[in-house]
């Protein structure tokens, strides 16, 4: 399996682009499904999740076509998926235990054919990860949900969804952009409550609107949704990542360097994560390209922080958080509470000898000179990126294992930081 050497040391400089946002690029592939005309979505990350949604999507009826390849770094694929009907109301199992974003075709099938057999994602990682918000949903707005075999059966009565009013009792970014999408064919007004309120979710509602949705409340905890008989196509440039954007200028902090994070309305998507950030003492500076991110002083600042949802701070970013706090000059506190197993990156980043004492959900670090360089192990896509950052600043190599956790969400992150001055390969490695 394929690994990554980073050599520590060395202060990142220079321009980094910022891809298209993998957990808006998802919701908005599986939009494609719900409209027979062509959805053509652009700054598409070149990501092995988007590979794999692609696939799935294709063998529901979607035809797909890649108008444009995006070479050039941080350039997106533009690709136009046209379903002219459903082939397949099936998701299975292989592909949906991969990615659990499969889950998000449960919705446009249902709401295209009244019908959607879709595999239940199992855990992952981070955590049990269960659907029941989704699936309470659905049944709110009529259809009937079966569990048989591992799989979910939806069928909607007469073929067509009902709007109906969907409360969530817990923020459920998935189960949100599901029902969302389920809702703008459904027969009559849906009324989401408690929904989650990330700018995917925006980004998702700006495009169902513009294949002819009738949604309103975009970025309120409150969505309402008309149905509508059928929507079209439409053209539809994925948001950037602000995941990304939030690790890179933590790169940047803990290097010591500067990096003009290149992408649209950076600072305005990564609310939640800025104002910890600039806590941690990094100063953010906007230019006509993007943002500027460095540390504004020679110390990083311990601080102390509780992952919420949107607009609170980010769960994605906590990992890399947790490496910069390594370092920090003092101590930081960070409470985990969206998922339950979030702390994977924890024993790996100890053997880099970073000081971390864990009580259950909340992490204490102490901040420690120097990290030294290890062998470690990626568990899951954003501790991978932990220990990537942790060995951008340790003594001699550090060598990433399992990195194909890292492929599903940085795109070409070698490369981006071989060009801001890190010494940082790929190779196939022992594979541990
Ligand atoms: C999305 O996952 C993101 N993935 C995750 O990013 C992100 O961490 C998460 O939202 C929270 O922000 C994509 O957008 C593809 P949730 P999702 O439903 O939708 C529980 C990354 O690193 N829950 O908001 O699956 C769930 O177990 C990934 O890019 C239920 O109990 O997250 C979790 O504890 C990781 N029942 C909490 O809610 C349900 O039916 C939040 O989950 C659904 C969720």
């Amino acid at each position: 399996m394929d690994r990554i050497a980073v050599t520590g040391g060395f202060a990142l400089k220079g321009s980094l682009p910022i891809s298209g946002a993998k957990n808006a690029a998802l919701p908005l592939m599986c939009a494609g499904l719900l409209t027979e005309s062509a959805l053509t979505l652009s700054n598409l990350p070149h990501l092995a999740d988007i590979s794999t949604l692609k696939s799935l999507l294709e063998g529901h009826g979607a035809e797909t076509k890649i108008e444009d390849e995006g070479k050039k770094l941080g350039e997106g694929q533009i690709i136009s998926f046209t379903t002219p009907a459903i082939t397949n109301t099936t998701a299975p199992y292989d592909i949906v235990r991969k990615m659990r974003a499969s889950i998000l075709v449960l919705g446009p099938l249902l709401a295209r054919t009244g019908e959607a057999t879709v595999s239940l994602p199992g855990g992952c990682a981070i955590g049990n990860r269960p659907i029941d918000l989704h699936l309470k949903g659905f049944e709110a707005m009529g259809a009937n949900i079966e569990l048989e075999e591992g799989y979910v059966r939806a069928v909607a009565p007469g073929g067509r969804l009902k709007g109906g009013t969907v409360v969530f009792p817990t923020v459920s970014v998935g189960a949100t952009e599901n029902i969302l999408m389920a809702a703008t064919l459904a027969e009559g007004t849906t009324v989401i409550e408690n929904a989650a309120r990330e700018p995917e979710i925006a980004d998702l509602a700006s495009c169902l609107i513009a294949m002819g949705a009738n949604i309103t409340g975009i970025g309120t905890r409150t969505l309402t949704v008309e149905g509508v008989d059928k929507l079209h196509g439409t053209e539809y440039s994925v948001m950037s990542d602000r995941i990304e954007a939030g690790s890179y200028a933590i790169a940047a902090a803990m290097t010591r360097g500067e990096l003009e994070l290149v992408g649209e309305n950076l600072l305005e998507v990564m609310t939640g994560t800025v104002g910890a950030l600039h806590e941690a003492g990094i100063e953010f500076t906007e230019t006509d390209q993007g943002v500027i991110a460095k540390l504004a002083s020679d110390k990083i600042k311990g601080i102390n922080v509780t992952t919420q949802p949107f607009p609170g701070f980010p769960t994605d970013m906590q990992a890399q958080v947790m490496a910069m706090m390594t370092i920090c000059d003092s101590a930081s506190v960070i409470n985990e509470t969206i998922f339950e197993n979030r702390f994977m990156h924890v024993p790996e980043l100890t053997r880099m000898g970073a000081d971390i004492t864990m009580h259950g959900s909340t992490a204490i670090v102490r901040g420690v000179d120097q990290l030294l360089g290890a062998p470690v192990m990626a568990t899951d896509l954003r501790a991978s990126m932990s220990l990537v950052l942790a060995g951008l600043v340790a003594d001699r190599q550090t060598f990433v294992n399992r990195i194909y956790h890292l492929d599903r969400g940085y795109e070409r992150l070698v490369e981006k930081l071989q060009n801001v001055g890190a010494k940082i390969t790929r190779d196939s490695g022992m594979g541990i």
